[in-house]
């Protein structure tokens, strides 16, 4: 069963590894980007997702949407992904004309046309347009299959001790999603921090040599060494990619069933996302939420997926 997909991101370097997977795994079928504020400014992660289905030959339609969040300041990352958003690689201009409508029409556009419990949400930035189309067609959440974030922690954050970044962005959007009441994946720093690049896998991914390939080493190139000097990491935590590898294998990490929400008034833990895996505070559990990642199970198939983009035999990306 081919796991069909909206792919709703901030790219951002782990977002376009997201849209690399997600277009090159046969598993999956990638049936719209859409763009929101978050890494760095709309137009910026806008342009940046039309190079990246420019360097990859993704075509599918890619549509812009929130500027910023639903209530707070807008928040972007440029110590981490510079100041284009995608720093580190040669960005080709876009070669797909952005749809005209406006993200959150094309989500729900998708959702509806689709079958029901046919499309998954995966949201890799802040959760603005998905909020805003559950407001603007509150249909859709009976009919999206579940949605696959990349947001929270059940520990630490990263934008704030207690908030990671995507949910620190905009938490009245994140707490609308996870009080939805569709069946909601929660990939977490918790997880995201154990699907790190690691030498050995960007010397695989370069042995692919190919254009795609040279693209990606110089986006984790770029993303390493932001995260050494900013974070103290030894390789990059490739953040949404675990999110797009869970519908192409759920063997690809392991989940818990707990009750979240998101801390909205806490001055110091405002953007926290709450998680209770039993039943401290006597709420019905409403989120899968991602523990333990299968590493080499990830970094195949994204090996994979660069060579079938690359047109290059399976053979030669193998381990
Ligand atoms: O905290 C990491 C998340 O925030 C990732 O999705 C990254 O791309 C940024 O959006
Ligand atoms: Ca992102």
């Amino acid at each position: 069963m081919t796991e069909r997909l909206i792919l709703d991101c901030d790219p951002g370097h782990d977002d376009a590894l997201a849209m690399i997977l997600a277009a090159g795994d046969p598993r999956v079928e990638l049936l719209a980007v859409t763009t929101c504020a978050g890494n760095q400014t709309l137009e910026k992660v806008t342009r940046n997702a039309l190079a990246v289905c420019a360097v990859a030959g993704i075509d599918v339609p890619v549509a812009a949407g929130a500027r910023g969040p639903l209530v707070r300041p807008q928040l972007v990352a440029p110590e981490i992904h510079g100041e284009s958003g995608l720093d580190g690689p040669v960005l080709p201009p876009a070669v797909r004309a952005l749809d005209p409508r406006h993200a959150v029409d094309l989500i729900i556009d998708v959702v509806l046309a689709e079958e029901p419990g046919t499309v998954t949400l995966v949201p890799t930035g802040p959760l603005t347009n998905i909020a805003l189309a559950m407001r603007k067609e509150p249909r859709i959440v009976d009919r999206v299959k579940r949605v696959v974030l990349m947001g929270g922690s059940y520990t630490r954050g990263n934008k704030t001790p207690a908030a990671e970044f995507n949910i620190a962005a905009d938490p009245e959007a994140a707490q609308a999603v996870f009080a939805g009441g569709w069946p909601v994946t929660m990939v977490g720093l918790d997880l995201t921090h154990q699907a790190t690049a690691d030498p050995d896998v960007v010397a695989r991914i370069a042995a692919v040599g190919s254009p795609l390939s040279e693209f990606v080493v110089d986006v984790l190139g770029f993303f390493g060494r932001t995260y050494r000097e900013q974070q103290g990491f030894d390789a990059p935590p490739v953040h949404d990619l675990c999110c797009v590898a869970h519908l192409c294998d759920p063997a690809v990490f392991t989940t818990r069933d707990a009750f979240v929400a998101v801390e909205l008034t806490g001055t110091w833990t405002a953007g926290m996302t709450v998680t209770d895996f039993g039943d401290l505070l006597g709420q019905p559990h409403n989120t899968d939420v991602a523990v333990a990642l299968d590493k080499p199970r990830l970094w195949d198939m994204t090996v994979q997926a660069i060579a079938a983009l690359s047109a290059v035999p399976a053979e030669a990306a193998a381990r």
